[in-house]
């Protein structure tokens, strides 16, 4: 049987243990973080990635700058600041490292106390995120017809978020039950989550899976072949308007304009209420180098501009429902989302 997929392992006093992803599928490597500088560059070059699982890091990130400092105030802030300016667009960054500071902080001067406090704190969010996306897998599919094939963006299981995932989490338990006959993913560029991650995870969960260029999806949801679109999120703001990676758009408006239901599947951890829309959304963009070549291939004349938004926001008027962990919210998302519970 294969081994689940096992994207961080905390060790604190040591670090985290990753499993860095920029090598996958082709090499299963796992490297130890150390240090507050090796965390945010696994960050910064997406060896861990996924919004959830962004927010983890980020919380161990504080636990291991407590362990190679003295820990006092002014060592937890500036490791704060450095890992909240990693990657701007996923809200379960910032959360989980503001809110690791304010635990430390408040646990008072001992550096001691400080490590042991971020580091349970780190572990609580870890068996947290499990029982979310098990949560999230269930409510979402009850939403899929029995024998249904669904269409996903980028790659939103256990490498995602160190449980069984979002969006894939959907069709992981939904290919339990039986309701899942297909699910297509897309090769998502320029960075391949879909085809390097997405379709990896797929193949070990059992589930038939197929992969498609990204210009291919308008193509597909018209001819029909799916029952379903189904992503993740990196911030939804209070009115619902939801940040996801670059081309979630396209999805919606396509699945929007053929009648198929489009689904965001995202932890409350995800939600911004203090955005009020979409347009508030920080965006971040990468490299040219990313749309130029892949992996030391270059295809494009150096120095050629590119634009290159790693995400962008798909207006809730596309969006049919969006499963948490709590259950599933439909239109008029604004007050579904103010009557959330309060963020733990
Ligand atoms: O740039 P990435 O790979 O971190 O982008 C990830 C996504 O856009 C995911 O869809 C999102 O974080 C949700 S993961 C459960």
């Amino acid at each position: 049987m294969t081994a689940p997929v096992d994207p961080v392992r905390l060790l604190p006093g040591r670090g985290v243990e990753i499993l860095d992803q920029t090598l996958l599928p082709l090499v299963e490597r796992r490297v130890l973080l150390s240090g507050i500088d090796s965390v945010c560059e696994a960050i910064r070059e997406l060896r861990v990635r996924g919004a959830p699982l962004l927010g983890l890091v980020g919380a161990a990130g504080m636990a291991i700058a407590a362990d190679t400092t003295t820990a006092n105030d002014a060592d937890l802030a500036h490791a704060a600041r450095l890992l909240d300016a990693t990657r701007p667009t996923a809200t379960d960054l910032g959360r989980a490292v503001r809110d690791a500071l304010a635990q430390a902080l408040s646990a008072g001067p001992s550096a001691l106390l400080r490590r042991e406090v971020l580091w349970r704190n780190a572990e609580r969010l870890l068996a947290l995120r499990r029982a979310e996306d098990e949560a999230i897998g269930q409510f979402g599919a009850e939403l899929l017809p029995r024998g249904a094939s669904v269409l996903t963006h980028c790659n939103t299981g256990a490498l995602a978020t160190a449980g069984i995932g979002t969006a894939l989490g959907v069709v992981s338990i939904a290919h339990r039950q039986g309701r899942i006959e297909r699910c297509y993913a897309t090769e998502t560029r320029p960075l391949l989550q879909g085809a390097r991650l997405t379709t990896w995870e797929l193949t070990r969960l059992g589930i038939p899976a197929t992969l498609l260029p990204d210009t291919a999806a308008a193509a597909l949801i018209a001819s029909g072949l799916v029952d379903a679109v189904i992503t993740g999120a990196d911030r939804i703001a209070a009115n619902g308007d939801t940040a996801n990676k670059v081309g979630t758009y396209g999805l919606a408006a396509v699945a929007a304009r053929h009648a198929v239901p489009f689904y965001i599947a995202a932890p409350t951890s995800t939600f911004d209420p203090g955005c009020p829309s979409g347009a508030e959304i920080p965006i971040e963009f990468r490299s040219p180098a990313e749309v130029g070549g892949f992996a030391g291939t270059r295809w494009s004349p150096d120095g050629i501009e590119a634009y290159n938004p790693a995400f962008d926001v798909t207006p809730a008027s596309c969006i049919t429902a969006i499963v948490t962990e709590h259950g599933v919210l439909r239109p008029p998302f604004a007050p579904a989302i103010a009557g959330l519970p309060a963020l733990r």
